[in-house]
């Protein structure tokens, strides 16, 4: 069966709140190790399945991507059945797919190995923040594929870098894509050993490693800052399914802790959400976690402390979940401050917020926080995938009506959003 999740024009929702959650859901496979571990099936002929695949709007514009390059994709629930369509592998990717989600340009890479040549668009600008992709372009010139920028494209060439049988790259900040583009590059470097240095740690970039060596690569140290990989010139196909979205999970913990009750999140890994598990503790929010089951019970906010929060890459507190923490710290007695290390301009839900009655004030990059004893409903403006969850959330616990206008970034990182709602006993309303 095939079935797509389009967007096309940007809907509405209306809340009405309070309102007060209480039930049982199951997280669903992660967004961001779907994308990257999508991108890398270019680099077999052969049948890949995957598993625990999320349907959301960012892993179908991976699919048209891979269906751009040639390839058969077929949803059957929530597994993907990717197989070799066309004969000649396309590499030219257009702006089109990259504007709709950076995660896109990772195809860059494998493209160019696969066919000795690739024409992708450059992402532009992001309503996060500033977003180059030098470190890319910087560690695939090392990797032997020269790019020059024209027209918005980037046109890379392989270079066969036949002399070079080790290379060293390291990372001037651990960037999630770049390490893994990189990685899903240099495996198919034949006899080519890479170290990458100064990489990212996170459970996607492992995931993505493992998904790897499954079909066939040499990798080692994924999931630390040192990653050696060990080229071949030949992948083939596997079965495979990916984690737990981490960031899903946190944010219907994050909304647990807001509007509960007692909220049951079912498929998720303790290690993945240390660093919010140890906020929650410092709040003094109740959790329990049994087996992959975390159970977070809201509790009265005049008993929760304050906390001092900075983003940063994992095992830190991450950017993903920044915005959904600073609702449920808009509403904790005392001063709160969260200071965003990646993006350090990603605070566009705060004047949202302080909108509905949350006192937050940015300097630099980070929001002084004020905690109120209620939020009001408000019409708002969501701007990104993360800053519409908190915005959801916000409106949830406030006081009478809210409308989100375009709020349809929720659906790139939220599976089944509806559903989950309605089995937590929270009811939204909407509409186009
Ligand atoms: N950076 C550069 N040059 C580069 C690459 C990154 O300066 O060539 C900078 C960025 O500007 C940013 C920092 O490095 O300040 C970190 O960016 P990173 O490359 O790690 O982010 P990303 O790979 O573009 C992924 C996730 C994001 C998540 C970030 C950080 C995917 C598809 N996206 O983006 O997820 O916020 O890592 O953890 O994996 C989301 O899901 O909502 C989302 C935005």
């Amino acid at each position: 069966m095939k079935h797509r999740l389009e967007i096309e024009t940007m809907g509405k929702m209306k809340v009405a709140g309070p309102q007060y959650a209480n039930g049982e859901i199951t997280i669903s496979g992660s967004k961001n190790s779907a994308l990257p571990i999508l991108a890398a099936t270019i680099l077999t002929d052969e049948k890949v399945i995957l598993h625990n695949i999320p349907n959301l709007a960012d892993v179908n514009t991976m699919i048209e991507i891979l269906e751009n390059t040639g390839k058969k994709v077929m949803w059957e629930n929530s597994t993907l059945v990717i197989e070799k369509g066309e004969e000649k592998i396309n590499s030219i990717l257009p702006y089109g797919p990259v504007r709709k989600m950076r995660a896109s340009f990772n195809v860059l890479g494998p493209l160019t190995i696969r066919n000795g040549y690739a024409k992708v668009a450059l992402p532009g600008g992001c309503s996060i923040g500033v977003r180059p992709v030098n470190f890319h372009l910087e560690g695939l010139k090392k990797l032997g594929i020269e790019s020059k920028i024209e027209h918005g494209y980037t046109n890379s060439k392989f270079t066969e870098n036949n002399h070079q049988k080790k290379i060293h790259i390291s990372l001037p900040f651990p960037s999630v894509g770049a390490t893994e583009h990189l990685i899903t590059t240099a495996v198919m470097l034949k006899d080519t050993e890479t170290i990458l240095t100064n990489c990212a740690q996170e459970p996607e970039i492992v995931d993505l490693c493992n998904f790897l060596i499954s079909m066939g690569a040499r990798i080692e140290g994924q999931g630390s800052s040192n990653i050696k990989i060990y080229g071949t010139d030949r992948l083939y196909g596997t079965e495979y399914t990916i984690i737990p979205d981490r960031i899903e999970a946190g944010t219907y913990a994050i909304l647990g802790a807001i509007l509960g009750g007692k909220v049951t999140l079912n498929n998720v890994i303790e290690d993945h959400l240390f660093s919010l598990l140890d906020i929650f503790e410092k709040l003094g929010i109740h959790y329990e976690f049994k087996n992959n089951t975390l159970i977070v019970s809201g509790i009265s906010k005049m008993e929760l402390t304050p906390v001092d929060v900075e983003t940063s890459t994992f095992p830190g507190f991450p950017t993903d979940l920044q915005p959904q923490l600073m609702v449920l710290l808009s509403l904790i007695p005392g001063r709160s401050s969260i200071t965003e290390n990646v993006f350090k301009t990603r605070f566009n839900h705060v004047d949202e917020l302080n909108r509905m009655g949350a006192k937050i004030f940015v300097e630099s990059n980070t929001a002084i926080i004020t905690g109120v004893t209620k939020l009001s409903g408000a019409p708002l403006e969501a701007t990104d995938l993360r800053a519409s969850a908190a915005l959801l959330i916000a409106a949830l616990a406030a006081e009478g009506e809210t409308v989100i206008n375009n709020v349809d970034h929720i659906f790139r990182g939220y599976e089944k959003l509806f559903d989950k709602l309605e089995k937590l006993n929270l009811s939204v309303e909407y509409f186009e």
